[in-house]
């Protein structure tokens, strides 16, 4: 299996631009089963969940090309089935953004209950809720969900906890259901509002994009169309993090700093010094860390996505630093492993709790989820000596060419197959 190395202590310098974003592009290559023509797709990341949702959308039938570099070419007109293969459904959550397309394109979806990384229970009941809502019979049993409706009737539908998932299905089936759907305390994170954008460009008909209330008015079908995807914010402030855990000096351009206000804002807090442009992010690691207290919150708050790489900056503060993870309740398996790397990090219920160290010394460590991988590698890029990184094939999921990005930064990362 392959293992990244890392020789760790080395400040990065540079510039990178950013990737399009993996939770943006993965539901508007879903969301493309409702064109009636083709889609062109650019700046899609060059991840496994990509490649994974593509063999999902060709095991049905569907034409896609992509050539690895960013560009997309979809045709799902020559769909042949709308049961999605449960083997590569199991593999990413985000599968499941498959079946609000197929209930309105097609009035019918068989999808299994989706896998994905281990943040804790990832259910999807606040989806089936609102697919019922649209007019929908939906079934859940041994592990499949059966979804069947003759023509999906605008609604009213409250969500009773914020869900990126369920506001992205509940919407996608929403532009060609029968009249008005109203969308109540829906997320409001960027790829959302990408995904919005991208459905409008096919010709729906959305209001109150990245509000907490949407209305759709559905329209008889849409048409293809050619859509950029913006920015991955996640991956950015990944980098963003390693640039001030190595007190590097790192620019990321081709971004949205308005995507990363918390982040940027929690960085200057720490005492890092960041250059925010109109399309760009300078920052440059400085001496002390200084330690914060920090809750994550559904956009705009501070997302759950950078909860472990903030972590992982923090365990060199001068201080304490309090992190409290309100979003998923798996999100801590990453903690154990930047303790091999000697960082002082305590979970307690929903706390991590992080008392700053001097200096994290390399050791082997294990990626349990991407984020995580995420965090490990930041820590390992600071960490005095050498760490090896397994669970690569968690951070190819969520990001493109980790080693060969932070080399162009100057860091000691490769890629290298071990004896498992
Ligand atoms: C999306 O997951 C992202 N994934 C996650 O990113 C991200 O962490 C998460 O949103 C929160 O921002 C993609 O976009 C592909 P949710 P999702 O529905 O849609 C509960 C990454 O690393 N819930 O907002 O699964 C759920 O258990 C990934 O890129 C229900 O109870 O997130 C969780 O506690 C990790 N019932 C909370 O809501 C439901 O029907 C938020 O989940 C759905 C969710």
């Amino acid at each position: 299996m392959a293992r990244l190395v890392v020789q760790g202590g080395i400040p990065l310098h540079g510039r990178l631009e950013a990737n399009g974003a993996k939770n943006a592009a993965l539901p508007i290559m879903a969301a493309a089963l409702l064109a009636k023509g083709p889609v062109t797709l650019r700046r899609v990341p060059n991840i496994s969940d990509v490649w994974t949702l593509t063999g999902i959308l060709k095991s049905m039938g569907c034409l896609v090309e992509y050539d690895g570099e960013g560009l997309m070419k979809l045709d799902t007109s020559t769909l042949t089935t709308t049961k999605a293969p449960d083997h590569l459904v199991r593999k990413m959550n985000a599968s499941f953004d498959i079946m609000g397309p197929l209930l309105a394109a097609y009035g019918e979806g068989e999808v299994s209950l989706p896998g994905g990384c281990n943040l804790g229970s990832r259910p999807v009941d606040l989806h089936l809720a609102g697919f019922r809502k649209l007019g929908a019979e939906v079934t859940s049993q041994r592990g499949f969900v059966r979804a069947n409706a003759n023509k999906l009737r605008g609604a009213h539908i409250l969500f009773p906890k914020v869900s990126v998932g369920a506001t992205k299905n509940c919407l996608m089936a929403a532009t060609v259901a029968e009249g008005e759907t109203v969308l109540e305390n829906c997320a409001r994170e960027p790829e959302i509002v990408d995904l919005a954008n991208f459905l409008v460009a096919m010709g729906a008909k959305i209001d109150g994009l990245g509000r907490q209330t949407m209305r759709v008015t559905g329209v008889e079908k849409l048409h293809g169309c050619d859509y950029s995807v913006v920015a991955d914010r996640i991956e950015v402030g990944t980098y963003l993090v390693a640039g001030a855990i190595t007190q590097g000096d790192v620019v990321i351009e081709n971004c949205v700093p308005g995507h990363l206000e918390s982040l940027l804002e929690l960085l200057q807090e720490m005492g890092q010094d960041l250059e925010i442009g109109h399309d760009h992010i300078r920052i440059r690691g400085r001496s002390p860390i200084k330690p914060i207290s920090v809750s994550t919150e559904p956009y705009p708050g501070f997302p759950t996505d950078l909860h472990p790489q903030l972590v992982a900056l923090a365990t060199l503060a001068k201080g304490t630093t309090t992190v409290t993870e309100n979003i998923f309740n798996g999100r801590f398996m990453y903690a154990m492993e930047l303790v091999r790397l000697g960082g002082d990090v305590r979970v307690s219920h929903r706390d991590v709790i992080i008392r700053g160290v001097k200096q994290l010394d390399g050791a082997p460590v294990d990626a349990p989820d991407i984020r995580a991988g995420g965090a490990l590698v930041c820590a390992a890029l600071a960490a005095h000596g050498e760490s090896t990184i397994s669970g690569v094939n968690f951070i190819d999921r969520g990001y493109q060419e980790i080693e060969k990005r932070l080399a162009v930064l100057g860091a000691k990362i490769v890629r290298a197959d071990f004896e498992d």
